[in-house]
């Protein structure tokens, strides 16, 4: 299936989950659902009615730990379970913005925003490979079991980087492949729009965030994800490739977004930092808890010249970006001012000794 056909059907998916036409994921009602993905009790009640649709894998705007005044972006956020709760925790300082790419679901949450009068939350229509959001606008993004529903994951975490404000955090709760899928169950299009099929690799999820941009990346398999996996597909086995999982990580300080954007010349070190991070990242794996913690470094100040936007990183040059004023431009800077003073000499000294004196000044 290619991408806009896989795009289609997640949309029509999600549509009829909206109206009401059909149910997602499992026997649970939405509330046990939620309840088993780490919501608790106060945040489930606190909720606008029909704002959760027990369409989760974990709970991210806990995980976030939001502050008052915060700008928040929930990337598909659905009926707005996760944008309502954050609403409250950025209080009337902050602003909370959810996307999404169904119309249905998009109303959804819009009717309950304005039936509580909710002044600090919106929701837009729009994908989250092309957010409708300007750079550098949220300290944090947040997410509910969609990335895996989407064909370009690279993009969206690119697009994650380019809202981020430098210092802000991703705090995204989504499904990760834990082992490859035997065919019968990768080509199912119903395990594909019941976020299992589409779930990516815990190590490439790793590499598309470190190529972002994203630093301090932290990917955690959750405590008890094998039964709420299994009951998403009851008798499927899924629950042996595919585990729900919290991803973490932040956009360094005083990186500005235009050097993460792919039309630019001058990108933000992407593939190859991602490299660095494989050799220099401190990876421990805890069997009991089924965690990885990836520490990754700060990253360098360096930027990498394209020959082509479309070169791959592999290919790309890398350039050192120093500071205008560093001591690394000062030769370059004293050659540039040689040649001015010899050019204003060669072209005007001549000038200055031939043009005849104006009159009234050459008389004495
Ligand atoms: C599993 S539901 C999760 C909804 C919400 N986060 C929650 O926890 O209730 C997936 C949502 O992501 C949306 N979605 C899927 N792919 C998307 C994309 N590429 N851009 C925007 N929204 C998308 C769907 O419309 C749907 O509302």
């Amino acid at each position: 299936m290619n991408a806009t056909d896989t795009k289609t059907l997640v949309r029509d998916w999600y549509g009829t989950v909206a109206t009401g036409d059909a149910k997602c994921c499992g026997p649970n009602t939405a509330q046990e659902a939620s309840s088993s993905m780490g919501y608790s009790e106060a945040e489930l009640v606190s909720l606008p009615e029909g704002a959760d649709l027990g369409l989760g894998c974990g709970n991210p705007q806990a995980l976030a730990a939001m502050r008052s005044g915060e700008v928040v972006v929930d990337l598909g956020s659905g009926a707005g379970i996760d944008c309502f709760l954050a609403a409250r925790q950025v209080g009337p300082g902050g602003r909370v913005i959810g996307v999404d790419m169904t119309q249905e679901m998009l109303a959804k949450a819009r009717a309950k925003a304005e039936r509580v009068g909710a002044t600090n939350v919106e929701f837009r229509l729009g994908e989250i490979e092309h957010l409708p959001i300007a750079d550098n606008t949220a300290d944090v993004v947040i997410s509910n079991c969609v990335i895996n529903l989407v064909p370009d994951k690279a993009q969206v975490y690119r697009e994650a980087f380019r809202v981020l404000k430098p210092g802000g955090r991703i705090a995204i709760a989504d499904v990760v492949n834990t082992a490859p899928l035997p065919p019968e169950l990768s080509a199912d299009a119903t395990l594909l729009c019941t976020c299992l099929a589409g779930a990516a690799p815990t190590r490439q999820v790793e590499d598309w965030l470190a190529a972002a941009g994203l630093t301090d990346i932290r990917i955690a398999i959750k405590p008890g994800s094998r039964e709420l996996v299994a009951s998403w597909a009851p008798g499927r086995g899924i629950e042996d490739y595919v585990a729900s999982a919290t991803i973490e990580g932040r956009k360094p300080d005083g990186v500005p977004s235009s050097r993460a954007e792919g039309s630019s010349r001058k990108h933000y070190l992407g593939g190859r930092r991602s490299r660095r991070v494989r050799r220099s990242a401190k990876a421990r794996i805890s069997p009991a808890e089924n965690t990885m913690q990836i520490v990754a470094p700060k990253p360098p100040r360096t930027a990498v010249s394209t020959t082509s936007p479309a070169s791959r990183p592999s290919k790309l040059a890398l350039t050192a970006m120093t500071p205008p004023t560093s001591k690394a431009h000062a030769p370059a800077l004293i050659a540039s001012c040689r040649r001015f003073s010899a050019f204003v000499f060669i072209v005007f000294r001549p000038l200055e000794i031939t043009t005849p004196p104006a009159p009234g000044l050459g008389a004495n």
